[in-house]
């Protein structure tokens, strides 16, 4: 059995070709049913469409408010089949009627170790913060803002001569191995939440 995988994204698109590499490679047990971008200029639509993927793109101005934005987005990850989703670099906060459709089942990689450093420019935080460890998070999402139960963590050291360039790109490689391996537990069924923490059960 696969889970219906439906991956939204905003720009670049390195964490997609993550997803679709570990993918192609035959390790992740799902079916990429379609690519979502809120920005029809994202770099990761082509990456899409390079490996044969169907892509789509809903722009949030063209609706009233987010809610309505929200229920856009819920009509047409339904019509793809959608059971899982993975916001990879999508920078938009989804309305609850997305969660509410997809409950324990959307992930979202942010940049640095939450609950430290959530919203935007997570590795610029961290840098004027002065920590001398950070990395990224999988969490599942909730309604908040990076709020939802953690899934993966990775850390990387800090230096002195980081710039948020340096930093980010050291975070980066950390992402590209973590998000196809929790995207891996949550098709295969392994994740179990208690409260805030996340059980990882066993391979059965
Ligand atoms: C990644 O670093 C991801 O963690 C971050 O945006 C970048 C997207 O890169 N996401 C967030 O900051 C979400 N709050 P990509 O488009 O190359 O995958």
């Amino acid at each position: 059995m696969t889970a219906n995988l439906a991956v939204l994204v905003s720009g670049r698109g390195t964490n997609l070709q993550a997803i679709i590499d570990a993918w192609e490679a035959g390790e992740l047990p799902v079916n990429i049913v379609g690519v979502l971008s809120d920005n029809p200029g994202a770099k990761a639509l082509e990456r899409a469409s390079a490996h044969g993927l169907r892509t789509a793109v809903l722009v949030a101005a063209s609706y009233p408010d987010r809610r309505a934005y929200g229920e856009a987005v819920v009509g047409l990850l339904e019509s793809w089949g959608t059971e899982i989703v993975a916001l990879a670099g999508f920078m938009r906060l989804l309305d609850p009627v997305v969660i509410r459709a997809f409950p324990g089942r959307i992930l979202n990689i942010h940049p640095s170790l939450l609950p430290a450093f959530p919203g935007l420019h997570a590795q610029r935080q961290a840098l004027e913060y002065g920590v001398r460890v950070s990395g990224c998070t999988v969490h599942l999402v909730d309604e908040g803002m990076d709020t939802g139960p953690i899934v993966l963590q990775a850390a990387v050291p800090v230096l002195p001569e980081d710039t948020e360039e340096t930093l980010a790109a050291r975070i980066l490689k950390e992402e590209h191995r973590l998000y196809p391996e929790a995207i891996r537990l949550l098709a295969t069924g392994r994740l179990k939440v208690e409260g805030r923490r996340v059980i990882i059960l066993p391979e059965r």
